[in-house]
């Protein structure tokens, strides 16, 4: 049978509750069917897979062809979580025309459930535009991995009243302009909290403390995958990496000296059929 799968009102449902919504990413078939068997609300197919998963130094290379590659592989892994296509450096800046084109990639080919976009009350139309053909749209505000050249490098963002004035009013601009969730990343958890408290829409902190109606870690971060830097915020709950070091050299050290493949890897053949051949 089935799952049933996650809707916008059950999320919604979820924040007035206060009850936490949870958020992982995913960028392949094996690891969405894992995220999805545990129970998590909504994945996210983060352009953070241009690092992760494409060895890039930044999220800004990877293309709407290789997000909507891998947004297919998701879905077909995925029967319950509600899932979010990231949409990549330039694929919704444009123009406002270019961005609900390429948001109808994510959702008319790769089958997404919604698309997320990086920015702040600058988006607000993009965002109103996409919606408006149909497409929900999750926001993402305070530190923007996409243009963090502009933010002067991956900087905790709205520490000071003024950028925190900023932070909310964007956050304001997007819910009005129709998003239906809110990522915010790498804020104070006082001005994240002030968000969360304001908005009718959940947030999903990403460093941002723990009011937040719900948070998102990236899948490597937390099973130990990516091994080039770990920000503060992420928690490890495994480090998969070392395992997986220990198994290829077992793997390498069996093969050589013989011990694997054992008979009980083997496919028996009678040896007076074999002397037939
Ligand atoms: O791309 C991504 O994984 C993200 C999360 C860090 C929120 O945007």
């Amino acid at each position: 049978m089935e799952n049933k799968k996650m809707t916008l009102a059950e999320l919604n449902q979820k924040k007035r509750a206060g009850e936490k919504i949870t958020m992982m990413t995913a960028y392949d078939y094996p690891t969405a069917r894992l995220v999805d068997e545990a129970g998590i609300d909504t994945i996210l197919v983060g352009d953070s897979l241009a690092m992760v998963m494409l060895g890039h130094s930044s999220t800004v290379p990877v293309t709407v062809e290789e997000m909507i590659h891998h947004c297919k592989a998701v879905m077909r892994g995925t029967q319950s979580a509600f899932v979010i296509g990231d949409m990549p450096f330039l694929s919704y800046q444009v123009s406002v025309e270019k961005a609900v084109e390429n948001a109808g990639r994510f959702f008319k080919e790769a089958l997404c459930d919604s698309v997320k976009l990086e920015g702040g009350s600058e988006m607000a139309d993009v965002v109103r535009a996409i919606v408006r053909a149909g497409i929900p749209v999750c926001g993402h505000i305070g530190l923007t991995p996409q243009t963090a050249t502009m933010l002067s490098g991956f900087k905790v963002q709205g520490k000071d009243a003024e950028s925190a004035r900023q932070l909310l009013q964007s956050a304001r601009d997007l819910e009005e302009a129709g998003a239906f969730m809110l990522v915010l990343e790498a804020i104070p958890d006082l001005l994240a909290a002030r968000i969360t408290e304001e908005l009718k829409i959940p947030t999903i902190g990403i460093g941002a403390g723990k009011d937040c109606d719900g948070q998102v870690l990236v899948y490597h971060d937390l099973v130990g995958l990516f091994e080039r830097f770990t920000p503060k915020f992420v928690k490890r709950y495994v480090n998969l990496s070392p395992m997986i070091r220990e198994a290829l050299l077992q793997y390498k050290t069996e093969v050589k000296n013989g011990t694997f493949p054992g008979p009980e890897h083997s496919f028996v053949m009678k040896p007076e059929e074999a002397k037939k051949i």
